[in-house]
């Protein structure tokens, strides 16, 4: 089995998480941006990770997961400021998972991902913003080291239902 771990990371947590998955899946594995990956016909799995922006999925993964040929294998996994349990965040996932009307869906997988405190500076200008930069500080040194196992958990899952 061929495996591609493609991620889109602005501040390095979704690409922790990605050479995790990587590490995890313990075979022929490319891992890659997604912006780098240049087809997926010799790929079994695909995993795809992004970070939540504005409460959903970032363009260039939104194209990439709409784009994915009919029944090819796909894992979604994501990071994010808010609180594992935040209804955005879960509806984010969900969306991701809504974009792939071809390929089939495998499972997903989120944990949070420490927010550039500069972004949360920003935000925190406009005080509708305050509660969720107040919550968006408790992600703070994630992804740790229990989210990396967790995601190599995912991973392994994943490639158990794939064979
Ligand atoms: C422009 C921008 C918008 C963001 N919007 C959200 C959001 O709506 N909800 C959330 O939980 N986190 C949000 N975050 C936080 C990121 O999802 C989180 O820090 C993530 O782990 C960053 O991943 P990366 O280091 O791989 O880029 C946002 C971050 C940025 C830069």
């Amino acid at each position: 089995m061929k495996i591609l771990i493609a991620y889109f990371s602005q501040t390095g947590n979704t690409e922790k998480l990605s050479r995790a998955i990587c590490d995890a899946v313990n075979m022929d594995a490319d891992l890659m941006p997604i912006e780098e990956v240049k087809g997926v016909d010799e790929y079994d799995v695909v995993f795809c990770g992004f970070p939540v922006h504005v409460h959903s999925v970032p363009e260039k993964v939104h194209s990439f997961i709409k784009l994915l040929p009919q029944g090819k294998k796909l894992a979604i996994f994501s990071t994010h400021g808010s609180m594992r349990a935040n209804e955005k965040a879960k509806t984010a996932i969900e969306h991701a998972v809504s974009l792939a009307s071809k390929a089939k869906v495998l499972g997903t997988f989120g944990c949070r991902g420490e927010v550039n405190p500069r972004i949360i500076e920003n935000l925190a200008k406009e005080p509708v913003n305050r509660p969720w930069c107040e919550e968006a500080q408790g992600a703070f040194g994630h992804p740790d080291a229990a989210d990396l196992a967790d995601a190599g958990e995912f991973a392994r899952k994943i490639i158990a239902k794939a064979c």
